[in-house]
């Protein structure tokens, strides 16, 4: 899209120039950012709301491009050695696969780091294992600073970027300015975010019609739904949610004390110590380890904590109705069929997505 607003202050200092070549304006053919629209899949169409897409930041070509180069730039952490996605790896569904993560300092963080998609559908704009981050935005820049993950200075960082060859141009295209600030940095960077949709697993395909199930994925799914078997659905969602999750805080029984409090070290309120955001169970299948904390290995190990390993504790989700028998004790069959409906909810597009690849 043409400016113009440029093009017509152009014609108003050239008829007031009056003919005087000294002082014609050069003509300027500076190009503003491209809108584009999120491509929101059908079944999200269907289904559930809009996206959040805050009115100063909307999506443009340039803006994803942007947000895209430097979520995959070292240049952001201290000593230009990692970046985002050093622990948010596309082909790991935007996480990585240990259970923690260092950062530049080598010191090891207590929390597992978060897998990345749909994140323009967390309503609530919740966003960390404990709900401290309000925007997507506002997220951007925390771990650029936080000591166990990039550990720099933003204004340095800052100003590495308005030194760089390629970033002040960069920035122009996307911002229509190249005094390049931390908030347009994180602006960019939400902007790629949003891109990141994850809606082509085996069940989305399924519930288009386009594929079927095996019975023991159907089996899965009845184990999943059903309040006598897994009972799973009152927070990771059932299919008419494609998110696969409710992105509200619970506390689903992994521990009877707590050496990390979640959302109750946010609020200060002792009743959310031990809830966490209910993660996504889409992409499980390249997101392992699980949990806030990455200690199960793997789905069994999920699956027989579910069915047997609860603790209880006070702040314990009512929805854990079975804690007092440990869990809600399926049977091989039964846990072997819901692992196995579990893994259609995984999507290979997403993972191998061009768009999404440094
Ligand atoms: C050293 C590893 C590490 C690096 C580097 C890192 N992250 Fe993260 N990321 C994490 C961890 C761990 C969490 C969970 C944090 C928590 O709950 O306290 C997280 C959470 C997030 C979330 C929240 C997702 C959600 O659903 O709530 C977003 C978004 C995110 N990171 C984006 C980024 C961006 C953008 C960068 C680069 C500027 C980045 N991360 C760099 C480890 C990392
Ligand atoms: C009361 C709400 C609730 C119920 C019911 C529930 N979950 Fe969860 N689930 C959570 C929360 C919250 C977490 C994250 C907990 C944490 O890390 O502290 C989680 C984590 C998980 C994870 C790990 C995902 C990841 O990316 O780390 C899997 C897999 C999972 N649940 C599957 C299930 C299955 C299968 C069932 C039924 C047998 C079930 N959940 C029942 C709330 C629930």
């Amino acid at each position: 899209m043409k400016k113009t607003g440029i093009i017509l202050s152009l014609i108003i200092s050239c008829i007031s120039c009056s003919g005087n070549d000294d002082t014609l304006v050069p003509v300027v053919t500076e190009e503003t950012p491209n809108p584009i629209a999120l491509e929101i899949p059908q079944l999200f169409r269907d289904n559930i709301l809009a996206p959040v897409i805050p009115t100063d930041n909307p999506l443009t070509k340039e803006g994803v491009a942007l947000g895209k180069r430097l979520f995959f730039d070292n240049i952001l952490s201290e000593d230009e050695t990692i970046s985002c996605a050093s622990c948010h790896a596309p082909s790991s569904a935007f996480t990585n696969n240990t259970p923690t993560s260092a950062g530049v300092s080598g010191v090891l963080g207590n929390r597992n780091s978060m897998p990345l998609f749909n994140l323009a559908w967390n309503y609530g704009e919740r966003f960390a294992w404990d709900g401290k981050e309000l925007s997507l935005e506002r997220q951007a820049l925390e771990p650029i600073e936080n000591p166990i993950e990039m550990n720099s200075d933003i204004e340095i960082v800052v100003q590495r970027l308005q030194n760089h060859p390629d970033y002040p141009e960069l920035f122009n295209a996307a911002f229509e300015t190249n005094i390049i600030t931390k908030e347009l940095l994180a602006k960019a960077i939400a902007q790629f975010e949003r891109t990141l949709i994850s809606a082509d697993s085996k069940f989305d395909r399924y519930s288009l019609g386009q594929a079927n199930l095996t019975p023991q994925e159907l089996n899965g799914l009845d184990v999943f739904l059903r309040e006598d078997k897994g009972d799973c659905f009152h927070c990771h969602g059932n299919p008419n949610n494609p998110l696969w999750t409710n992105n509200e805080f619970h506390n689903n029984g992994l521990d009877a004390t707590f050496t990390d409090l979640g959302l109750g070290g946010v609020t200060g309120d002792p009743n959310d110590n031990g809830r966490f955001r209910t993660p996504s169970l889409r992409n499980l299948a390249y997101t392992a380890p699980y949990m806030h904390d990455g200690r199960f290995e793997t789905l069994e190990e999920v699956i027989d904590f579910y069915s047997e390993g609860l603790q209880n504790s006070p702040t314990i989700d009512p929805l854990m109705k079975n804690v007092a028998q440990g869990g809600v004790q399926l049977s091989d069959q039964d846990k072997a069929d819901l692992k196995a409906f579990l893994l259609t909810l995984s999507d290979p597009t997403f993972v191998s997505n061009p768009d999404f690849q440094n």
